[in-house]
């Protein structure tokens, strides 16, 4: 299949670009490299021949997208292109209401200009906000108030995509899309090739990572007065090779069986490890004991979020497999020791 990727330099784009170039599918990774690392798609390219093309273009640039999937005979997107920091989003939501949303109704346009209605689009957990304890594991049910900007243009993407998926069937178009809600993605390519490497970075497994090399004097651990059993915050840590292996899922699902009414799953374990599991973990790895300061919360953080994720395993057989927490680190772990200073100096 020919595929469009949005966003094909950041982290979790990179890694779906690697999945599909190696189960023989031809790639368009577009990325604006505003976040993205132009040496991933380097690294990339390597093994993948004429199969990968890649431009530097923002989803916004509707004619050029509509050339572009003309040219290479486009059938499915996936869209991953967006800002996606949550305290970002609240101190510049304009900037994310105008990347994430308007940014993404281009590429839809463009989607319609060359008659491409396969879509695959990266939601969030953040979708929920702070859900009752009696959402917890969350359901793709569970009640959507997201508490930041972020999470809230995740959710009204999805309200886009549900309007342009009707509009397309009303008008005899073939449309079928999967809005897929990650809770805490994680790890790297175990081959090695591809890594996270965010500035400046904030996701908890790197920034310990980053602790444990000696790049950051200690961290911080932001609340322990939170409701469960060790105090600290408790996330679904999902590898990003099983997240990506949900969106290759999703996209046979829907080829196999044509037109649908747009679904929604949430992707990650199905169980949760506290921030000190986590830190535990790295200094496991790393064989590195850090400092670990106490701070306050960091607002926005809910206490619990972990998946139920029975929707995705019963529609398109998808169940996480790497789901020990030290093996997730680890991959990060040894991209991390081997790109101490991230991609810039590969
Ligand atoms: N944390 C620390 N210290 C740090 C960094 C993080 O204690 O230095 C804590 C956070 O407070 C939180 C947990 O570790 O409790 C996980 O934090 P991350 O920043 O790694 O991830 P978030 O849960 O905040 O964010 C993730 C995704 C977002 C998504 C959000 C939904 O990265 O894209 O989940 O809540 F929107």
């Amino acid at each position: 299949m020919n595929i469009l990727v949005t966003g094909g330099a950041g982290y979790i784009g990179s890694h779906a670009v690697q999945r599909l170039l190696r189960d023989g599918h031809t790639v368009v990774a577009i990325d604006d490299l505003s976040l993205g690392h132009r040496e991933a798609i380097d690294a990339l390219t390597d093994h993948a021949g004429d199969r990968l093309v890649f431009e530097k273009a923002s989803v916004g640039e509707t004619t050029r997208l509509e050339t572009l999937m003309g040219d290479h005979d486009i059938d499915t997107v996936f869209h991953f292109a967006a800002f996606a920091s949550v305290g970002e989003s609240v101190a510049e939501p304009l900037r994310y209401y105008r990347n994430n949303i308007a940014e993404g109704i281009g590429l839809l346009e463009a989607c319609n200009h060359a008659g491409v209605g396969r879509f695959v689009f990266s939601s969030s957990c953040a979708t929920y906000g702070e859900p009752a304890d009696e959402h917890i594991p969350i359901r793709e049910n569970c009640p959507k108030n997201p508490v930041s900007p972020y999470g809230q243009t995740k959710l009204d993407f999805e309200r886009i995509l549900e309007a342009w998926a009707e509009a397309r069937r009303n008008a005899d178009e073939p449309v079928a899309v999967t809005m897929l809600r990650y809770f805490n993605v994680a790890g790297c390519d175990r081959t090695g090739i591809l890594g996270e490497d965010h500035d400046p970075e904030t996701h908890l497994i790197p920034v310990a990572l980053e602790a444990a090399l000696g790049k950051r004097d200690g961290m911080a651990i932001f609340g322990t007065d939170y409701p469960t059993p060790d105090g600290t915050a408790v996330r679904d840590y999902v590898h990003v090779e099983d997240l990506i292996d949900a969106h290759v899922r999703a996209m046979e699902h829907m080829q196999r069986n044509g037109a649908s009414t747009p679904k929604a799953y949430n992707i990650g374990i199905g169980n949760g490890h506290s921030v000190r599991e986590v830190i535990d973990s790295v200094r496991r790895v790393s064989s590195v004991d850090f400092p670990v300061r106490d701070e306050p919360r960091r607002s926005g953080d809910p206490a619990r979020l972990y998946a139920d994720s029975n929707l995705v395993t019963r529609d398109l057989g998808w169940k996480a497999q790497i789901t020990d927490l030290d093996a997730i680190v680890d991959s990060a772990w040894q991209w991390m020791q081997r790109h101490p200073n991230g991609y810039e100096a590969t």
